[in-house]
């Protein structure tokens, strides 16, 4: 038996991926941003083990068996294919390219519930078997073959702030992630994450996205207009660390993403009431203070991620505290109040 375990940390985007214009090769129809949660947060642990024992691949997420789909089976198929290689090449190498894998993988955190499960799920199933395989590819490398898996997993190859490069090659070799800066580049930076409802979403985000392509207008607008500009000025403002812009920078896109759900048809609803009013909340902080010192962001799913810098953790965590805790009855749990990037995951 071989077996290797690693973990991945969940990013968050900032700037958000939403369309792809390859649905085989998970090819996206923009570039996108995020930052990656620390570690020791919200992650995914991933054991991959080979073994002629086995009959079949089977992936156990959260102690359940879990179908394996095509984009799953087609990241499987091209990592033993990077594993036959090495063997080809060098004889003494034990052969497992060919055994069955059993991958068991646990979140620490609600799966499927617009936390980006997906993202910390497939980054450490990549980084679990390409350590079983002892594959001698960089992370950027290894950021290619998690995108097959889920699109947002490219960029949890990476610890800070994250940029997913489209890429323009029919072949996707160039669509991965490249770091723009690490975890210590802007180390006051802290995420809170509103749990407001753990439950799995109706609509994932692979369908979701798949209907707004097909459907909306106004996504035309975002992906040709809004998100190239975005792109330019967020990323110059992580690298000026000039908080304000990136806070509204964030907000407008998380707003706008949720725009062209809510137009495509039929509409997709993420955001409820209690999202809406942690929305409410921050502008009415953010108009306290005169600029933007916190930042909400939501993925395809109703919980909140909030952006902050640590020395307005308390200003932050009072006025939502109190605007947002029992907004209609519904609980919020805070789930984590963390340094919002990471050093380079962790390979176990
Ligand atoms: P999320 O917003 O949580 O990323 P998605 O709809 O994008 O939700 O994806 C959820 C799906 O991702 C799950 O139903 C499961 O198929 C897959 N997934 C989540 N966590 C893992 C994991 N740890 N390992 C493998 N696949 C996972
Ligand atoms: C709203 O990466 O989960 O979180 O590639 O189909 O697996 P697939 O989709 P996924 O989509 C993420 C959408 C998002 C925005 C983002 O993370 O950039
Ligand atoms: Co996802």
């Amino acid at each position: 038996m071989f077996e290797a375990t690693a973990s991945a940390p969940v990013n968050i985007a900032t700037l958000k991926y939403w369309g792809k214009r390859d649905v085989n090769l998970n090819l996206p129809t923009n570039s996108s941003i995020s930052v990656t949660l620390a570690q020791d947060d919200l992650r995914a642990t991933t054991t991959a083990r080979a073994s002629s024992e086995f009959a079949k691949d089977e992936l156990y997420l959260n102690d359940t068996l879990e179908p394996l789909g095509k984009r799953t089976l087609q990241v499987l198929a091209e990592l033993r294919a990077l594993r036959a290689e090495i063997e080809q090449k060098d004889p003494s190498a034990p052969k497992i390219a060919d055994l069955k894998l059993q991958i068991v993988s646990v979140n620490n955190f609600p799966t499927a519930a617009g936390l980006a499960s997906s993202a910390a799920g497939f980054a450490a199933l990549v980084k679990s078997i390409s350590l079983l395989y002892k594959l001698p590819h960089n992370d950027s490398e290894l950021s290619v073959l998690a995108r097959q898996g889920s699109g947002s997993a490219c960029r949890s190859m990476f610890g800070g702030y994250v940029a997913w490069e489209m890429g323009s090659e029919t072949n996707g070799l160039d669509s991965r992630a490249v770091q723009i800066a690490d975890v210590n580049h802007w180390p006051n930076m802290k995420a809170l994450i509103l749990v407001v409802c753990a439950e799995k979403k109706d609509v994932s985000s692979t369908s979701g996205m798949q209907i707004t392509v097909e459907t909306s207008g106004l996504f035309t607008e975002r992906v040709n207009t809004l998100v190239p500009e975005l792109f330019v000025k967020m990323k110059k403002a992580i690298l000026d660390r000039d908080f304000g812009s990136f806070a509204k920078y964030t907000m407008v896109d998380s707003n706008q993403f949720h725009a062209v759900c809510l137009d495509s048809y039929p509409p997709i609803f993420y955001m409820n009431d209690v999202s809406k009013s942690a929305v409410r909340a921050i502008h009415e902080l953010n108009d306290q203070y005169k600029e933007p010192i916190a930042a909400y962001t939501f993925d395809a799913g109703p919980n909140c991620v909030v952006y902050y810098l640590e020395e307005n953790e308390e200003a932050v965590l009072s006025h939502l505290g109190q605007a947002v805790s029992n907004v209609n009855g519904f609980p919020v749990e805070k789930m984590g109040s963390t340094p919002a990037s990471t050093s380079t995951p962790k390979w176990a």
